[in-house]
């Protein structure tokens, strides 16, 4: 029977770019989606970009554009990551938008009219330059504990005791650099206190509509019961003006807060695709809906889920979701992803190195139903996608299409003998297990199963030496049997692989001359068919494309957020400047040569978040050079400009093109950053030394 699902994973922040922690999810929710598609299953997966907030105002504010310029932006890119890794969603929205400005109010109103939301006027930090409440994380100040300086206004990075942000000593704004004052402001409190006993019932599995059982995995649920344990606070869900996101209707300069309306964002987000297709969108989200709903979410962001989710969805008279399915955290060689250790990569830098489908494939081998963290060990991702992937799977038909094509004219051989049968049956007997632990979400387990799968076809193989039998006369039949027979199991194990490769396995689907691949084919055997010439199918990593990728990723300075990035007034970088370098002699010096250029054009570069792209004119010779210089310069304004160049840098291929040379700028970053300029009088082409 075809069921009816719709799922979803977390709204990533539009603030920020997507990175491999993030697809942990992204690639475990699409390969459970395209599992359920291929079994016949009605199923929607929804997604957006979580767009309101406080640092996406400030940030759009440091970039000079409209928060909606920024988001704009920001989709595109993180659209195009997830289209890059096979993440096919059948919508993906914004919370910024009409759909979701209604059903957040709407959903703000019953909760009013149902008695459920009270204001209480409460004392917060306030910068009197910027004249904005502040979030805790833009204020900074020193830890009241161990007084190391710099600290955000809720926890202490370095000793890790968390405070209230005016217990910080000599507190500032990240924002302005002011001290922030105390001020009172009104503000707007959803009482979840009152919601316990549904919440119960919810994680007792009284409120499933399509699926049964209870909501949780048993670790979160024990989590959840804590928390219950220490009493359930009122969430406050007002935020004062200036902020980015959706007015609180009837409350003017009193906005939602962007917890609130970002999972309505799920909702929004669907209604929208219901409008493009037709689907009823009660159907899904109604009080009487038995239509199966999910959200994939990591273990930070359980507390919003499972009790404000709920609880909102229900007393604003909506179902409420069957399950959440958690994950853990991403580790990177076994610690934490660091920037310093160029482990914090972005999905970018990885598309740019690496065949999407890796990861996939890796990740798939990690993964399981519980709320374990997983841990990408670069070295093992290596050895497990070159010998497993590329060495055990591909193997199969590298080792026998060849034959096929050359000596049968393409075609599959009419029959198998009874060995084969009794071989391909096993294979296809896996089916069913193969489903569970899919539906299960225990990915690894199916992966091992599949590829204790392949160990028997090439075991097969090998023990049929089908190169030995192409070298005697009078073996064709046999020869024909055994690649036709070694391509089913080939065909099999693709079928299985399909969920988690996606793109593969369409190149094999191609390869072999058959149809799109859906669960039932398990059952079929492919004999006097026809099929393509076997190309290439995936190639092995090799190391430098690793260390490239992290040395792209590495940062000697922690990049802290844009926003948080400004310095105080008055005590300016002199600490943040980096120590002098080691002594070099004057024949160091001599090698780099340094040249005045002239900027002739400055241009912006499609899709490049941080270059600009220079036409530098030294002296009747014309330099194109990729610069970082996004964030503190206008094009227009470096047109004509004098400068310095290093001329005799070796030009390094970049995504936009050739670089052919760096100008220099001082400069911690972000708007801080300054070109050279030479005093008057210098030429283009003149060497500086
Ligand atoms: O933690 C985050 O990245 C949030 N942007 C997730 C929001 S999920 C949903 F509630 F919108
Ligand atoms: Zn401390």
């Amino acid at each position: 029977m075809s069921r009816k699902i719709l799922v979803t994973s977390a709204l990533p922040y539009a603030n920020g770019s997507i990175h491999l922690g993030h697809l942990v999810e992204y690639i475990q929710t699409d390969i459970w989606v395209r599992f359920q598609k291929m079994r016949g299953h009605d199923c929607q997966y929804v997604c957006a970009d979580d767009t309101h907030g406080t640092p996406i105002m400030l940030r759009a504010e440091q970039e000079g554009i409209t928060p909606e310029a920024l988001l704009e932006k920001m989709t595109a890119e993180h659209q195009a990551d997830f289209a890059g890794f096979n993440i096919e969603f059948d919508n993906y929205y914004s919370t910024n938008s009409d759909e979701n400005k209604e059903l957040a109010q709407g959903m703000y109103r019953r909760l009013r009219d149902k008695g459920l939301i009270e204001t209480r006027t409460i004392e917060q930090l306030y910068d009197p330059e910027k004249q904005m409440f502040l979030p805790d994380r833009f204020i900074k100040g020193e830890c009241p504990k161990c007084h190391a300086k710099d600290q955000y206004g809720d926890a202490c990075e370095v000793c890790g005791t968390t405070y209230d942000p005016t217990e910080l000593i000599n507190p500032f704004s990240a924002v302005s650099g002011a001290t922030p004052i105390k001020k009172e402001s009104e503000h707007y409190f959803f009482k979840l206190g009152e919601c316990e006993t549904f919440l119960k019932a919810w994680l007792g599995g009284e409120h499933q509509h399509g699926a049964g059982g209870q909501p949780l995995q048993t670790e979160m649920d024990n989590k959840i019961r804590e928390w219950f344990d220490s009493g359930l606070k009122d969430w406050d869900i007002s935020r004062d003006a200036p902020y980015f996101g959706f007015e609180i209707p009837d409350a003017p300069g009193k906005y939602l807060y962007v917890w609130l309306d970002a999972p309505v964002g799920y909702m929004a987000s669907f209604k929208n695709l219901c409008d493009k297709k037709g689907l009823d969108f009660f159907e899904y989200w109604g009080k009487e809906s038995k239509t199966e709903v999910y959200h994939f979410i990591g273990k930070d962001i359980l507390y919003f889920h499972a009790l404000f989710w709920p609880a909102t969805l229900h007393f604003s008279d909506y179902r409420t979701p069957d399950k959440l399915f958690v994950h853990g955290f991403l580790t990177v060689n076994g610690q934490k992803m660091s920037k310093s250790r160029g482990t914090f990569i972005t999905a970018r830098s990885y598309l740019n190195h690496l065949e999407p489908e890796y990861l996939r494939y890796y990740y798939a081998a990690k993964l399981t139903d519980r709320v374990e963290d997983i841990d990408l060990n670069l070295d093992d991702f290596v050895s497990r996608v070159n010998s497993n992937l590329v060495g055990k799977y591909v193997n199969i038909a590298s080792r026998t299409a060849g034959f096929i094509k050359k000596k049968f004219d393409g075609k599959l051989s009419q029959q198998l003998d009874e060995e084969q049968t009794a071989l391909i049956s096993r294979f296809q007997a896996a089916a069913n297990d193969i489903a569970d632990l899919y539906e299960k979400r225990q990915f690894s387990e199916a992966i091992k199963m599949i590829m204790a799968l392949a160990d028997k076809a090439n075991e097969y193989i090998s023990d049929k030496a089908p190169w030995e039998l192409a070298k005697q006369e009078g073996s064709d039949d046999a020869l024909h049997m055994i690649c036709s027979a070694s391509i089913n199991m080939f065909r099999l194990l693709t079928l299985y692989l399909k969920p988690v490769l996606p793109k593969l396995t369409e190149k094999v689907e191609a390869f072999l001359n058959i149809e799109p691949l859906v669960w039932d084919d398990a059952a079929l055997i492919l004999t006097d068919h026809a099929i393509n010439k076997f190309n290439h199918l995936a190639k092995r990593i090799e190391q430098p494309q690793i260390d490239t990728m992290v040395a792209e990723n590495m940062q000697t300075e922690p990049q802290k957020p844009e926003a948080h990035s400004q310095t105080r007034h008055g005590e300016a970088q002199q600490h943040d400047n980096p120590p002098i370098a080691d002594t070099i002699n004057i024949d160091d010096f001599t090698k780099v040569d340094l040249r005045i250029a002239r900027i002739v054009k400055a241009q912006h570069v499609e899709g490049a978040d941080k270059l600009l792209q220079l036409t530098l004119d030294i002296g009747g010779e014309s330099r194109n050079v990729f610069a970082g210089i996004k964030s503190a310069y206008n094009p227009e304004d470096l047109e004509g400009k004098m400068t310095v160049m290093v001329a005799n840098l070796a030009p390094r291929k970049m995504k936009f093109g050739v670089s052919e040379g760096m100008v220099l700028a001082a400069g911690p970053g972000g708007k801080d950053l300054f070109i050279l300029n030479p005093d008057e009088g210098a030429k283009p082409g003149m060497k500086v030394k």
